[in-house]
């Protein structure tokens, strides 16, 4: 069975609500329409009603038994005002403030994953990846223990003697440009976690990369990696991790053998923690187009599951999107 399919069957095992602010796009309605019939979870539409029923008429889509809200005349918007001025008050956000965000459908959406009304949010066919993380960040904030929002790319791999059957997950290929070496090793834990609850990695077996492998260079990036490493380990002792180490110290098991002799993890590993966002998003750029791996990313460490599309994604991106977020949701405590 494909990661995707896997997926699609947690997902249905325990139905979870999932909030879409875009509710008016058309790949977005058209996603709503089978994530609802396919029983992949409840889809939330926001915003103007006529407006969605519209487009859903063009596309001829039937959204009987989909919930749609507009956040400008909704009965819940007062009690999302006053939580969100009680959040945010320190930092000089207003009572009015408060009531004017609340009407704009991404900060409504935030508000019903943070309130328990969603289990979680979909969004980035049309805003950025900063418009939906931003309001996550302060709102949502992170889960208990983590400090550092992330992401994991879950790279499906032609070559099935890669990794966990093919699969590798790579962090961070998003969110955090330059992490420190606390924050790199947060990020280790945390892909950790999304390959144990997404890809059915029972045993995660975590390589902190490097252009070094076990001290062959010195250099201060290298530090930052070894310090990373050694902050991992008392971050999650029972984890099995190591590095710092090169990708192909990584992932051949002979070459890891040679270069990092003894190491738990060299040769085997399943989950990739890259130095800095640059290193990170081009290295899944480079397994999907070059490697020919198909990729997912998903957003980790928010103490609520929201994610984040490329606004090029296709109807099949949201709808598979949808279904790891509600799989995040259903581990999220
Ligand atoms: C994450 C991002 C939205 C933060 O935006 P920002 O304007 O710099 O936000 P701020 O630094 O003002 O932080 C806002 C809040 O989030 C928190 N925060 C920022 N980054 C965080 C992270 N990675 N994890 C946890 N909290 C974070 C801040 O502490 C702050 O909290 P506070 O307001 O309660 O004090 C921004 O860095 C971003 O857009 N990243 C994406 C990078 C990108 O474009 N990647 C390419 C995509 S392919």
């Amino acid at each position: 069975m494909s990661m995707v399919d896997d997926i699609r069957k947690k997902a249905r095992a325990d139905v979870k609500t999932i909030v879409l602010p875009e509710g008016d796009e058309p790949r977005t309605i058209q996603a709503a329409y089978t994530i609802k019939t396919d029983g992949l979870a409840n889809p939330v539409l926001l915003g103007n009603s006529a407006k969605i029923a519209e487009e859903a008429a063009k596309k001829n889509v039937d959204l009987s038994g989909i919930t749609i809200i507009d956040p400008i005349d909704s009965p819940k918007a007062k009690d999302y005002a006053k939580e969100l001025y009680e959040l945010r008050k320190t930092k000089g956000v207003t009572e009015e403030d408060a009531e004017k965000l609340v009407q704009d459908v991404m900060y409504y959406g935030i508000m019903m994953v943070k309130m328990g009304d969603a289990d979680g949010l979909v969004s980035g066919a049309v805003h950025t990846t900063g418009d939906m993380l931003r309001p996550a960040l302060q709102l949502i904030k992170t889960k208990p223990g983590i400090k550092v929002v992330s992401s994991s790319f879950l790279m499906d791999c032609p070559n099935k003697k890669l990794g966990h059957n093919g699969l590798l997950v790579y962090a961070d290929c998003v969110v955090m440009p330059n992490p420190t070496a606390e924050e790199l090793a947060q990020i280790g834990v945390s892909a950790a976690d999304t390959a144990k609850t997404l890809c059915g990695i029972e045993e995660p077996k975590v390589a902190f990369l490097s252009f070094s492998t076990k001290g062959s260079a010195k250099h201060e990036l290298v530090s930052k990696v070894q310090e990373a490493v050694r902050i991992a380990h008392e971050l999650a002792p029972d984890l099995c991790l190591d590095g710092e180490m090169q990708f192909d110290a990584a992932l051949v098991p002979e070459i890891g053998a040679s270069k990092a002799k003894g190491s738990p993890v060299a040769g085997y590993a399943n989950v990739l923690i890259f130095p800095d966002l640059q290193a990170g998003n081009i290295g899944y750029k480079i397994t999907q187009r070059i490697g020919g791996a198909e990729c997912f990313a998903v957003l980790q460490g928010l103490a609520k599951p929201c994610n984040d599309l490329s606004r090029g994604c296709s109807v099949e991106d949201i709808i598979n999107t949808v279904a790891f977020t509600a799989v995040q949701a259903q581990g999220a405590k």
